[in-house]
């Protein structure tokens, strides 16, 4: 039986020649042709050619050559039909068997050429002056030129037959361009344009199929976007945007975000190998495309609460096809598209290459310490490694390492889930006792620990901060203090500054207010300042100021005998040296 030619011409359509081919021997892409070593005869350096654009192969090597079913043919020893059904299967289609099949496959083409051209029109627009809100708007969220055009961008006008009038013009009907979901009918029966002003999306499968539209709004209007509806053309379970562009990329992984935006500032910012699910959850068919062409994916979707769900449910997926998976940790920032116009490329790249390997390496660092195939190094390994484990922050991280050490222990996950909660329980509890520590300790307790300050002397700062509150709120006491200190006897620099400042500021008779001072006061003398206004002793000013006046001079006694001691031995050490005096190395024998 002849297979109907409409249906070969959209197979060949969907199929992806490396794909297919790469099914067989591995492919890289040099460039427009993708080689590799020869299926049909034995070669060590590559002569086998793939021209993915042609759907043809060739060998330079024993010259067998064609097109994608004879290479099926060849491969799998089939004959002509039953190449064609394998084909047809890897794509989702059945042979057609009857004429309402064939009539399905028809208007398949049809949606496929009126997509294709709707989507010439939408980007065309984007040259006249109809645009202008959309040339505006991309302009605001800065994207660029070249993304405009790798993306096939374009502009749905203003208008409720926009779009009607031009397909129609090129020969197609009203009925097609609502099977494709590109014009909507009211209850009255009017018949006219899905997206109206909206920026514009295609969504364009791997053999550059468009298979329908993204449109978002130009300003803060709901809905935020609109999307073509399921047809007989796009089932969106199917495919993940973007995948036209990141399938020839050279990373290893895919990145996975959940927008539009996000995959265009990624590819923007040099990211090439992301797509996106486009805000639904991934579903398995998404992941069995990540799968099929990379064993790594890094997941970068939304921070938000829904984001995180989202993360989970494509952990699960991604996990039980063995794809190896990386969490994107974005802090600051709500998604990949925010995160680098914030913090530019090379961070999300720092990012990309960051915690979570360090995690893996960390892990395997451990690992490679024991031999885990006896049973009481294994036991060790496990208490390390779980005590690792309970140190990450993400609870997402943690799930995954505990169905790592299940897997490289053969040890129940549950049993491992229960150890690590342990774990943590202990940490805790250790840091909490740190932290008491921490927080008796007067030496560290003293030190301005809010400012890049620290106190050589914190006896005597801690005096010195009680002069200068004291000060500060009773004006009155400053010929005392005078009187009985020199400045430099505050030891530190910050407080020395701060206490010509405060006298200052009682001259002025204004009080030394740190908002006020940001021409005489560091960043961090302002803070320290406000920490010791806020901080007065309680009693009689007079009376402490004394004490602590007392303290500072104390204080400054003993670290200036400390550098008169200093002096000493200085002295001592040269007279040592000194032939002079007699007694050096060369002067003994005089
Ligand atoms: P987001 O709201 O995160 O949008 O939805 P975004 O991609 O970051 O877009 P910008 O930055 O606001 O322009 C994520 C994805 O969810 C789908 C879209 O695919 C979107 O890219 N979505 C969102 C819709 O389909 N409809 C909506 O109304 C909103
Ligand atoms: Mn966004």
């Amino acid at each position: 039986m002849a297979i109907d030619e409409r249906f070969l011409d959209e197979l060949m359509n969907r199929l992806d020649m490396v794909d297919v081919v790469g099914r067989y021997c591995k492919l890289e892409k040099r460039g427009n042709r993708w080689w590799g070593c020869c299926p049909f005869h034995n070669e060590k350096t590559p002569s086998f050619t793939v021209d993915p654009e042609k759907k043809m192969f060739y060998c330079f090597g024993c010259k067998e050559g064609g097109g994608i079913i004879s290479f099926v043919e060849k491969t799998e020893k089939l004959e002509f039909p039953d190449a064609v059904s394998l084909l047809a299967r890897m794509v989702g289609m059945d042979v057609p068997t009857d004429e309402r099949e064939k009539s399905i496959y028809k208007r398949r083409t049809r949606l496929l050429a009126l997509n294709k051209e709707a989507a010439r029109f939408f980007h065309s627009n984007l040259e006249k002056e109809i645009s202008a809100p959309a040339r505006d708007y991309m302009a605001r969220r800065q994207i660029s030129r070249k993304m405009v055009i790798r993306f096939g961008l374009g502009y749905a006008p203003d208008q409720w037959d926009g779009l009607i009038k031009a397909m129609v013009a090129k020969g197609f009907d009203k009925g097609e361009l609502l099977d494709a979901g590109l014009a909507v009918k009211s209850e009255k029966g009017h018949i006219y344009d899905r997206f109206r002003n909206r920026l514009i999306f295609p969504i364009i499968d791997v053999s550059g199929n468009v298979l329908g539209f993204g449109g978002r709004v130009l300003d803060d209007s709901l809905p935020k976007y609109l999307n073509s509806p399921e047809s007989y053309v796009y089932h969106k379970a199917n495919h993940l945007f973007a995948m036209n562009l990141a399938k020839n990329s050279t990373a290893p992984q895919f990145i996975l975000a959940e927008g539009y935006m996000d995959v265009l500032m990624l590819h923007q910012a040099g990211f090439d190998n992301a797509v996106a699910s486009l805000g639904t959850a991934l579903t398995p068919e998404q992941a069995d495309l990540i799968k099929k062409r990379k064993g790594e994916v890094v997941v970068a979707y939304d921070s938000d609460e829904a984001g995180q769900k989202a993360t989970e449910r494509a952990i699960e997926l991604l996990r039980a096809r063995d794809i190896k998976i990386k969490i994107l940790k974005m802090k600051g920032a709500k998604d990949p598209d925010e995160y680098i116009k914030k913090y530019g490329s090379d961070a999300f790249r720092l990012l990309l290459s960051g915690s979570e390997n360090s995690s893996d390496y960390r892990l395997e660092k451990i690992r490679a310490k024991y031999d885990i195939t006896d049973d009481e190094q294994k036991l060790a390994f496990l208490n390390e490694a779980i005590t690792l484990v309970s140190t990450f922050k993400n609870s997402i991280e943690v799930e995954i390492y505990i169905g790592k050490l299940a897997e490289i222990t053969g040890i129940r996950r549950e049993t491992i889930e229960g150890e690590v909660k342990k774990s943590l329980k202990r940490q805790r509890r250790q840091n909490e006792r740190r932290e008491m520590r921490e927080n008796t300790n007067p030496e560290k307790n003293a030190q301005p620990s809010f400012t890049r300050i620290r106190y050589q002397n914190v006896t005597l700062a801690r005096a010195a901060e009680g002069i200068l509150s004291l000060l500060a709120h009773n004006p009155e006491l400053k010929g005392l203090v005078e009187e009985r200190i020199k400045p430099e006897d505050l030891g530190e620099e910050a407080l020395i500054h701060l206490y010509g400042e405060i006298c200052a500021a009682i001259d002025n008779g204004i009080y030394p207010n740190p908002d006020t001072m940001t021409d005489k006061l560091t960043a961090d003398e302002r803070k320290l300042l406000a920490m010791i206004l806020a901080n007065t002793p309680d009693g009689s000013p007079k009376l402490l100021v004394l004490d602590y006046l007392g303290v500072v001079a104390m204080e400054s006694a003993k670290s200036k005998a400390k550098v008169d001691a200093k002096g000493l031995e200085e002295l001592i050490a040269m007279k040592r040296n000194d032939t002079r005096y007699g007694n050096g190395r060369n002067g003994s024998n005089e």
